[in-house]
């Protein structure tokens, strides 16, 4: 285990969306799969546009002022890029060029992300390796292929995965190779259990087929008593789970700051309202997300939550935007939420017990 400071913070953005105007300098490539996907991206690229030619540079600038001497690294939770270039090149200077906007203000502070799904959206693999790979090698010192790795930073670990390419096997061995951290914090884009959302299905190792590997993964990462970052749901959320001893907590970021989020509103404060969002929408939600998901029905939606329902201890869900750092230390774990381009905490979240 490497030495190092007890006591130190992170700052942490979610899903930043990077893009600009005109629509052709990043997708001048892009093909659309049918009407629907043109009419969801245009409305994407309208979106990001929009908020980067204003409320991200503040948000981020605010995000710089708000680091401190012991930020130890910048952490974006994925959804760094919108992706669909449909072109090697292209998505790479994207990811290059969305990496120098978020950095800015953070002088030589290294950066670490967690892959999200528009990151490798539109044929983005090869330059999504290509972009983490010095990113990884500053953390870890050695050469990673893929997007998954670990470190450590003092006496605790953090394993980034790559949700979208998730490999049980590695994910396993990299807690193995972590165990007797201080603590673990799983670092992903999408969240680690079903969420009460528009893509209940849409987490880690949310396959059918991987049904056996995602429990085994929750029950250890429960027994480890991790706590999991991640962003992907575009709202400020906490989820906590105490099991069989145990607890995991799973804390999500979101930094797509639309204008009707100025203001911080709840959406859900307690665990008995996890799963009203999917009650309320009775339509089969059968979308294909980036042809990575299968057709559910409202009931097997319905069930899948019920599996993460026992131990819910703590469930709360806001609409809210902004920029988060975390603080480390032997007392506890907790994130402070800043609001859009705050520079005092809009509300602090204790993710671990705080003396
Ligand atoms: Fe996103």
């Amino acid at each position: 285990m490497a030495s190092g400071c007890r006591e130190y913070t992170v700052s942490i953005l979610g899903d930043t969306h990077f893009d600009a105007s005109p629509t052709e300098l990043y997708h001048g490539k892009w093909v659309p799969r049918g009407p629907k996907d043109l009419r969801d991206r245009k409305y994407e690229f309208a979106r990001n546009s929009d908020m980067w030619a204003d409320r991200l540079p503040r948000l981020i600038a605010a995000a710089a002022k708000t680091r401190r001497d012991d930020t130890a690294f910048l952490l974006h939770v994925g959804d760094l890029i919108q992706g669909d270039c449909t072109d090697y090149g292209i998505q790479l200077k994207m990811l290059r060029d969305a990496q120098a906007a978020c950095i800015r203000g953070f002088g030589d502070l290294p950066f670490v992300v967690a892959c999200g799904n528009h990151d490798i959206r539109g044929g983005g693999e090869r330059a999504v390796d290509d972009f983490v790979r010095p990113l990884a090698r500053r953390m870890t010192g050695r050469t990673i292929d893929g997007a998954s790795f670990s470190f450590w930073h003092g006496p605790d670990a953090f394993v980034i995965v790559d949700f979208m390419r998730p490999d049980a096997a590695l994910i396993n061995r990299m807690l193995d190779e972590t165990e007797g951290a201080r603590y673990t914090f799983f670092v992903l884009h999408s969240p680690i259990a079903a969420s009460d959302t528009w893509g209940p299905y849409w987490f880690l190792l949310g396959k059918p087929c991987d049904t056996e590997a995602r429990r085994a993964l929750f029950a250890r990462l429960v027994a480890r008593n991790a706590i999991v970052l991640c962003g992907h749901l575009h709202v400020t959320q906490i989820r906590r789970w105490r099991r069989d001893g145990g607890e995991l907590v799973e804390f999500c970021s979101n930094s797509v700051w639309r204008p009707q989020e100025d203001k911080p509103s709840e959406l859900a404060t307690t665990p008995a309202q996890f799963g009203e969002y999917a009650r309320a929408h009775p339509t089969p939600m059968h979308e294909d997300h980036d042809g990575c998901l299968q057709t559910r029905t409202q009931e097997e939606i319905l069930a899948l939550q019920d599996e993460y329902r026992p131990g819910l201890v703590e469930y709360r869900k806001y609409r809210a935007a902004g920029h988060y750092l975390l603080r480390v230390s032997d007392g506890g774990v907790a994130v402070d939420f800043y609001a859009c381009d705050s520079l005092s905490p809009t509300e602090t979240f204790k993710l671990k017990f705080m003396v």
